[in-house]
C-alpha cells in the first residue's frame, strides 16, 4: 500500500484517487505523524502532497524524517518536492512571480519517473510536458545525490530524482487532470517504481468502509434522508451493509418526483434490500405551500424549507437516532468550502434534498464523503444496486418544481410526469450506431419540460388548445458548462409523436437547442 502524507492541498485527494485508479491501495494521512507511525504503516512507498500555503509560510510543516529513512521510493508533489529538497540538503527560495497554471515542462535525461512520457518534442528533440502548476517558492539547488529531472524557463528545477534511493519529486500537480500525463506518472510511480500491487478493488473498499462506520456508530441509531438519487442511495445500501436495522431511512415524496419514482425507490430499499424506510406522501402539503407562487428562487426555498420540516417532524418520532448520515461525496466537500461561498452572485439557490440544518443535534456521517462520483457509482454497483439506479442521470433536490414553468400544480406535475417518462425511455431505446451506446448513456442529463402556455392543434376532425411540452438533453463533463445533444430527428420524431398521443393535455413539443451559458441546464 502507499502512504499520502497530507500537507493541506486542496488536491490531495486527487493524489489518492490516481492512486486508486492504478488499483493500488492508499491511505490519506496528515503530514504530522509520528516517525513509529510511518515507520509501522507497511509502505510501499510514500507520496508527500502539495500544500495550500506557501513553503515559506509553512515552513514548519515538515515530512518525518522516518520517510526518507524507510528504504522506499518516495514522491514529492509540489509543496512536497520543496519539503523534500530542504529536508536533504537543498535549498529553496521565495520566487519573484507566482507562477499557476498551465506550464510547458522540459524532461532532461533519463528518468524511470518520466523516460518515454511525453506531449510533444521541440524542435531540437526535447520531450516536453504540459502541465499544471502552482507555486510560490522553488528550489534553487539540488539536494546532494539529486539530478535534474526536468525545468522551465521560471523554473529552473521542475522536477528532480535521486535514482539511487528512489526519491522524485515534481513541482507541477501530477495529480490534476489539466497535467496531460498526471495519472501515466503517478501510475508508473506506485506501480513501476514502489512495485505496488494492482489488486485494490472496490469490494475492499466496503470491507473497510464497513469496518470505520460499525466503529463510528456503535450500537447507536442512524437516519438518513433518502432521495432515490445515486449519493443518497449508495449511501443508504452501504450503511445498510454495515449497520443493518440501525439505520432508518426517511423518504420525502414531495409530489415532484418522476414518474413511478416513490414505488421505484420503495421497491429496492424497503421489499428488496430489507432496509427500514419511512415513506412520507407529502404532496398535499407541498402542493398547497407552492399554490400560487411563481417566481424559481421563491419555488426553491418553499420546497427546501417544507422538505426540512417534514424531514425534522418525522426525525423527532426517532427518538434513538443518534446520527444522521448523508450522501455528501468528495466534490460537495471542495465545493462547499471552496470557489462556491465566494461566489458574488446567486444563480440559483441550488437546494439539496439531504442538505439539512444543524438543528436536529445529531452526530452527522458521511461514509461517501471521500469519494468522487465514478467511484460511488462503482461502490453502488459492487453493493448491489442496480445499473439503472446507478447510471440515473441527475435529479434537481427541488424535482419537477423547477421544471414546470411558474406556478406548480397537480395537473401540470401529473402531465409532465408522463411526458418526461416517454422521453426517457426513448432515450434508453434508442442506440447510436456509432458508438453503441444509448442516446441516455449519451447525454449527462435530459428530461422534458412544462411550459404553461396553450396552443392550438388540430386532432382527429378537432381544435385542440393544450400546453406546451419542452424536451432538453445536453451533454457536459461538470455541469457547469454544457452543450445541447444533439439526438437524432427520428427519435425527437418519435417522442413527440407519443407524447402528443399519449398525454392528454399536450398538444406540442419543441426541443431547447441552447448551451449553457448563456442558458442553464433547468429552465429555471
Ligand atoms: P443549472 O440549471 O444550474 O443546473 O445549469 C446544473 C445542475 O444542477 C442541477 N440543479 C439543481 N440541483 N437543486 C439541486 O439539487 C437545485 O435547486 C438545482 N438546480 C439545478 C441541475 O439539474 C443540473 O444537473
Amino acid at each position: 500500500k502507499i502512504l499520502i502524507l497530507d500537507f493541506g492541498s486542496q488536491v490531495t485527494q486527487l493524489i489518492a484517487r490516481r492512486v486508486r485508479e492504478a488499483n493500488v491501495y492508499c491511505e490519506i494521512h496528515p503530514c504530522d505523524v509520528s516517525d513509529d507511525f510511518v515507520r509501522g504503516f507497511g509502505a510501499k512507498g510514500v507520496i508527500l502532497s502539495g500544500s495550500h500555503m506557501s513553503a515559506y509560510e509553512e515552513a514548519n510543516d515538515k515530512a518525518p524524517s522516518a520517510v526518507f529513512e524507510l528504504g522506499v521510493p518516495v514522491f514529492g508533489i509540489c509543496y512536497g518536492m520543496q519539503t523534500m529538497a530542504q529536508q536533504l540538503g537543498g535549498k529553496v527560495e521565495p520566487g519573484t512571480v507566482r507562477e499557476f497554471g498551465y506550464a510547458e515542462v522540459r524532461a532532461h535525461g533519463h528518468t524511470k519517473l518520466l523516460d518515454g512520457i511525453e506531449d510533444f518534442r521541440t524542435v531540437e528533440g526535447h520531450g516536453m510536458l504540459k502541465v499544471w502548476m502552482s507555486h510560490g517558492d522553488k528550489v534553487t539547488e539540488l539536494p546532494p545525490g539529486f539530478k535534474l529531472m526536468a525545468s522551465t524557463a521560471s523554473c529552473p528545477v521542475a522536477a528532480m530524482a535521486d535514482e539511487d534511493r528512489r526519491f522524485y519529486a515534481v513541482q507541477f500537480h501530477p495529480e490534476v487532470t489539466h497535467t496531460l500525463q498526471g495519472a501515466e506518472i503517478i501510475n508508473r510511480f506506485v506501480r513501476d517504481i514502489c512495485g505496488a500491487k494492482a489488486d485494490w478493488i472496490m469490494s475492499d473498499y466496503i470491507a473497510e468502509a464497513v469496518e470505520k462506520i460499525r466503529a463510528q456508530v456503535g450500537d447507536e441509531e442512524v437516519i438518513l434522508g433518502l432521495s432515490g438519487g445515486v449519493d443518497s442511495s449508495v449511501a443508504a445500501a452501504l450503511l445498510h451493509r454495515a449497520i443493518g436495522d440501525q439505520l432508518t431511512c426517511v423518504f420525502v415524496d414531495h409530489g415532484l418526483l418522476r414518474l413511478n419514482e416513490a414505488e421505484m425507490v420503495m421497491d429496492m430499499f424497503a421489499r428488496n434490500m430489507g432496509v427500514k424506510v419511512i415513506h412520507v406522501d407529502a404532496t398535499a402539503q407541498f402542493m398547497g405551500k407552492l399554490a400560487g407562487v411563481t417566481d424559481p428562487e421563491a419555488k426553491r426555498k418553499i420546497i427546501g424549507k417544507e422538505f426540512v420540516e417534514v424531514f425534522q417532524s418525522e426525525s423527532a418520532k426517532l427518538s434513538n437516532a443518534k446520527w444522521l448520515a448523508q450522501g455528501t461525496i468528495y466534490p460537495d466537500v471542495v465545493e462547499s468550502g471552496g470557489a462556491k461561498s465566494k461566489k458574488a452572485t446567486t444563480i440559483k439557490s441550488h437546494h439539496n434534498v439531504g442538505g439539512l440544518p444543524d438543528t436536529l443535534h445529531l452526530k452527522l456521517l458521511e461514509p461517501l464523503r471521500e469519494l468522487f462520483k465514478d467511484e460511488v457509482r462503482a461502490l453502488g454497483i459492487a453493493l448491489g444496486l442496480p445499473h439503472n439506479m446507478v447510471y440515473r442521470h441527475p435529479f434537481p433536490g427541488p424535482g419537477l418544481g423547477v421544471r414546470i414553468l411558474g406556478e406548480v400544480k397537480k395537473e401540470y406535475a401529473d402531465l409532465l410526469r408522463c411526458a418526461d417518462a416517454i422521453f426517457i425511455e426513448e432515450l434508453h431505446k434508442t442506440v447510436d450506431e456509432n458508438s453503441g451506446k444509448t442516446w441516455y448513456e449519451l447525454t449527462s442529463q435530459a428530461f422534458a419540460v412544462f411550459l404553461p402556455v396553450k396552443s392550438v392543434g388540430v386532432m382527429g376532425d378537432g381544435r385542440t388548445y393544450d400546453y406546451v411540452v419542452a424536451l432538453r438533453a445536453v451533454q457536459t463533463h461538470d455541469f457547469m458548462t454544457a452543450h445541447w445533444a444533439h439526438l437524432p430527428y427520428d427519435l425527437l420524431g418519435r417522442v413527440s409523436n407519443r407524447v402528443i398521443n399519449e398525454v392528454r393535455g399536450i398538444n406540442r413539443v419543441v426541443y431547447d437547442v441552447s448551451g449553457k451559458p448563456p442558458a442553464t441546464i433547468e429552465w429555471e
